[in-house]
């Protein structure tokens, strides 16, 4: 399967303001390649609009995000678009399958929009749900799975492609605990595994357990954390 070479991800003096608010002024990190890293904050401080804007689905007010050798903040749509396929998997807090494919289809599509043909690429997402517990659950559609399986769906669409920089957001949300153990050791061990950098928005110490690193987004901006609690 094709996967990407993990790089750095470096985030610069990164703004962004919805209307009168402003979010993230002057934001700046660093994630090495391979680093795995906890995002910790309250509700409505901008984790996910800090996630958004390193996959290049919003543009910055004003600063610079670089990923390797990509300027993800001087991208186009189209260009940011390629990137995301060739370098990011993207777990989103609110799962965005798409509704008329199949839980296996739907861990394809990556690998399809990217040229690899439909045989390897079901086998591929085939294993990846049978690695989250979802061997049975296949060929269900999105409407008749719980949300935590959707949640493990949208895992394995993340990790299909071998990306060199993953995305969660609060992937562990919906899930049981024995869920969420399943789905943490999936994400470990597969961003071990590719060397891949993971950027992971969570509330759950057992996720933070993950992490190399801890980090706090409030009002202040963004700070290593050193407290013990999620
Ligand atoms: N496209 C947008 N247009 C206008 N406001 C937005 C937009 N996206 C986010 N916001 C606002 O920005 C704020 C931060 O949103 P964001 O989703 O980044 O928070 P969050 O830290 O991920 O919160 P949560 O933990 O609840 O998911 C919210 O007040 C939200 O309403
Ligand atoms: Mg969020």
């Amino acid at each position: 399967m094709p996967s990407s070479e993990p790089a750095a991800l470096v985030v610069e003096r990164v703004s962004k303001s919805f209307a009168d608010r402003t979010l993230l002024d002057g934001v700046s990190m660093r994630i090495e390649p391979g680093e795995r890293v906890a995002l910790l904050g309250e509700s409505g401080v901008g984790k996910s609009t800090l996630l958004n804007l390193i996959a290049g689905l919003e543009p910055v007010d004003s600063g610079r995000i670089r990923y390797g050798a990509i300027e993800v903040t001087a991208l186009d749509a189209g260009a940011a678009a390629a990137f995301r396929r060739r370098n990011v998997g993207f777990v989103f807090q609110a799962f965005h399958l798409l509704p008329y494919l199949n839980a296996e289809r739907n861990v394809a599509v990556p690998l399809l929009i990217d040229g690899t043909a439909p045989g390897p690429a079901l086998a591929a997402a085939r294993e990846l749900l049978a690695r989250v517990g979802l061997a049975d659950r296949a060929t269900a559609m999105p409407r008749e799975l719980s949300g935590g399986e959707q949640q493990r769906v949208a895992l394995a669409r993340a990790l299909v492609h071998g990306p060199g920089l993953v995305l969660a957001d609060e992937p562990t949300g919906n899930l049981d605990p024995r869920s969420a153990g399943l789905v943490l050791a999936l994400l470990a061990e597969q961003v071990r595994d590719s060397k891949a950098s993971l950027l992971m928005v969570t509330h759950s110490a057992q996720a933070a357990a993950i992490a190399d690193r801890r980090w706090r987004l409030d009002a202040g901006g963004l700070h290593e954390d050193r407290n013990d609690g999620p």
